[in-house]
């Protein structure tokens, strides 16, 4: 076999990622959004493929581009369609990363016309999106599931509670706490949870450094 083919960890892996913010429509014109860049899922379906992974990324609206012509894009708007694209997806995968940032809640009916300004307080009433992580926690089988945890207080009480109640193998909690770390930036500052329970802390480092750093975690415990 050819030795340079043997370099790439991961190749004739599936990947499936998401990525960005989720769009949930108010009107025609007005949605209910995040400001999740998008950056740090796109640098994990970059590096992923730059390893030799099949990679499928389901991006919400962001104003990114893709370097990579060996990682195939569906765009999608609403936490439904992302979940509707996951689903068809996650059978054929061997890993799934879910960074998306995804709307928990949609308002509870979209009105067909641009809402008119009429009185001085409008209440929107909202629903819950559908989890799409814990959904494919579910009904998991062999594939390696991640997932991504975003808190302000009690950080990894909550992560660990996290990944138990979605039946993931891997958080990875985003730490707000650190200058550089968090939505916007090009850095991250994480943590890395297992099933073990383990905890691995990371310095504040380039999201295409974590990215490195969450695959090197996932090709160990796959290969293990
Ligand atoms: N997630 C998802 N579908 C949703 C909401 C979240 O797939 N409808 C995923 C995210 O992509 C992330 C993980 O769940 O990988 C955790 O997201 P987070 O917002 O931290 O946690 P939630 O479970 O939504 O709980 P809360 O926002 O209340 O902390
Ligand atoms: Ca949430």
């Amino acid at each position: 076999e050819n030795d340079l083919l043997k370099k790439l960890p991961l190749r004739g892996k599936k990947f499936l990622i998401t990525a960005g913010p989720t769009y949930e429509a108010i009107d025609p014109v007005r949605f209910i959004g995040n400001h999740s860049s998008g950056k740090m899922g796109y640098a994990i379906a970059e590096a992923a493929a730059n390893l030799g992974a099949e990679v499928t990324l389901i991006s919400g609206p962001v104003s990114l581009t893709l370097e990579d012509d060996f990682v195939k894009i569906i765009r999608i708007t609403s936490a439904e369609e992302m979940f509707v694209a996951a689903h068809q997806h996650f059978n054929q995968s061997d890993v799934a990363i879910l960074s998306a940032a995804v709307a928990d809640y949609r308002p509870s009916e979209v009105a067909s016309e641009k809402i008119k300004k009429k009185e001085e307080n409008f209440t929107l009433q909202l629903t819950k999106t559908k989890d799409i992580l814990a959904s494919l926690g579910d009904i998991k089988e062999s594939q390696f599931l991640v997932g991504f945890a975003l808190e302000t207080e009690n950080e990894e009480e909550n992560a660990k509670r996290k990944l138990e109640k979605k039946n993931l193998d891997l958080i990875v909690l985003n730490s707000l706490r650190d200058k550089g770390a968090g939505f916007g930036t090009n850095t991250n500052k994480i943590t890395l949870i297992g099933r073990d329970n383990k905890t691995h802390n990371f310095p504040v480092k380039t999201k295409k450094e974590v990215a490195i750093d969450i695959l090197e975690y996932i090709i160990k415990q796959t290969n293990a």
